[in-house]
């Protein structure tokens, strides 16, 4: 038999879900460029079980020798912080790239598909899969 308290608690377990279900479909804009990678993954990588932020923290800080020289790593640009402006090569700032503190990030396909391709060109010499852009933002909304 159920306790009147463990009916309490599990209700009360169902609305924190529910509100934490509702509080991450409102903060995330980045959500469906997620889902498009995810089905993408799914599609080209055997036994994709969902993306990784550490993965993406790793693909964001390691330096890479395939790229051009004078672009090794993300970080060349975006900074070692995500929560912390970059700077361009030519030295204009780049806002950070933390969901946290530029939310509009990640929310308009065009630009998503249009600056990985050219980073990803430039620090790997080649474009990153849909598996590194889904962790690399996967890692970004944790930050
Ligand atoms: C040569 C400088 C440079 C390097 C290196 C660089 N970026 Fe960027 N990145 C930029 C600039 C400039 C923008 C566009 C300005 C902005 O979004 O604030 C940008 C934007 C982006 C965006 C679009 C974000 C959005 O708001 O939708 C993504 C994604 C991105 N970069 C990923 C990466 C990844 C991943 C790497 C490493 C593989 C990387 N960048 C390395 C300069 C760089």
């Amino acid at each position: 038999m159920h306790s009147p308290f463990t009916n309490f608690a599990a209700a009360l377990v169902l609305a924190l879900s529910a509100t934490a279900f509702a509080i991450n479909v409102e903060a995330a804009a980045s959500d469906p460029i997620l889902a498009g990678f995810a089905e993408s993954a799914k599609a080209s990588t055997p036994g994709f079980t969902g993306f990784s932020a550490e993965r993406g923290k790793r693909l964001f800080l390691s330096k890479q020798t395939s790229g051009k020289p004078e672009t090794p790593s993300c970080t060349t640009c975006h900074g070692n912080s995500p929560q912390s402006r970059g700077q361009t090569r030519a030295d204009k700032p780049i806002e950070p790239m933390a969901l946290s503190h530029t939310p509009n990030r990640y929310s308009d396909p065009k630009k998503v598909a249009k600056w990985f391709r050219r980073n990803c060109k430039s620090v790997l010499g080649r474009e990153c899969t849909a598996l590194e852009k889904g962790d690399f933002i996967t890692f970004m909304a944790t930050q």
